[in-house]
């Protein structure tokens, strides 16, 4: 069944503001803490683009106890049947779940908990109008993606598991989808495979962390400082939106895990 404009036609989102932890952030090697400041300058020129690209905000306020909180992305998704809650695949981030749980309820979401003891970062879902990717990754389990999958399959998607890259953490790290038929992707997931009915557009070596954009109904929000992957994104016609990410790049984090959109 085609889920047609669950992919990036949104007219709401779910943020969370930085806390001070962020800088206590998890990071796969260190590349410097981010600025508390900096990431909420950064942070308020993100919810302004979602803003002016026709979504209503949801701005939660810092969960200092979760210092990668900010990542709103990795404990939930969002679909038009319902919110599913994830479990995110490392011990610092599990309990984020139940606070975005409860933030999802209050906003009037039905919840639908993932049930198994198996792990999902929403990091690792790629949503599209034909199919639910789910990338397995050192934070995305097969048990979780079992679990996931059969709410999934209840509501009437098809999904399939594909694998992040080594040493990325996100299969969205690496993708974005374009429209319902276009994805942008490193050269090293597109030779996986993993997106065999798909228009692929490729970034440009050496801009890999480019392909987290994310295309919000007209506009694709894409990083600052990957003129290559802008001007690929212009001359195929879609409409970049550039925002700078420096301090969530610190933390491995990028344009995709910072809303939940639906
Ligand atoms: N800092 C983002 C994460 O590791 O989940």
């Amino acid at each position: 069944m085609s889920h047609a404009n669950i992919s990036f036609r949104f007219s709401n989102a779910i943020v969370c503001q930085p806390g001070q932890s962020v800088a206590r952030g998890l990071c796969a090697e260190n590349r410097g803490q981010p600025d508390f400041r900096k990431f909420r300058q950064e942070h308020a020129s993100y919810i302004d683009a979602l803003e002016q690209a026709g979504l209503k905000v949801e701005v939660l306020p810092p969960q200092e106890q979760f210092p990668d909180s900010v990542f709103v992305e990795d404990a939930a998704l969002c679909l038009p049947q319902g919110s599913i809650i994830l479990r995110p695949g490392t011990p610092s981030r599990l309990g984020e779940a139940d606070i975005m749980a409860a933030s999802l309820a209050r906003l009037g979401h039905e919840t639908h908990p993932v049930l198994s003891d198996g792990f999902v970062d929403g990091g690792d879902i790629l949503v599209t109008d034909s199919v639910i990717l789910v990338g397995l990754s050192e934070r995305t389990d097969r048990n979780g993606y079992e679990s996931l999958k059969q709410i999934l399959s209840d509501w009437g998607y098809r999904v399939r598991a594909v694998h992040t890259p080594e040493h990325v953490l996100h299969f969205k790290s690496d993708c974005c989808l374009l429209d319902s038929e276009t994805i942008l992707a490193t050269s090293r997931l597109a030779e996986s495979e993993c997106f065999s009915s798909f228009k692929i557009l490729t970034v440009p070596e050496g801009e890999e962390a480019a392909a987290n954009s994310i295309r919000v109904n007209d506009v694709v929000l894409t990083p600052d400082g990957f003129p290559a992957t802008a001007e690929l994104l212009a001359r195929e016609g879609y409409s970049p939106v550039i925002l700078g990410v420096t301090q969530a790049a610190l933390l491995d984090g990028g344009l995709s895990c910072m809303s939940l959109r639906f």
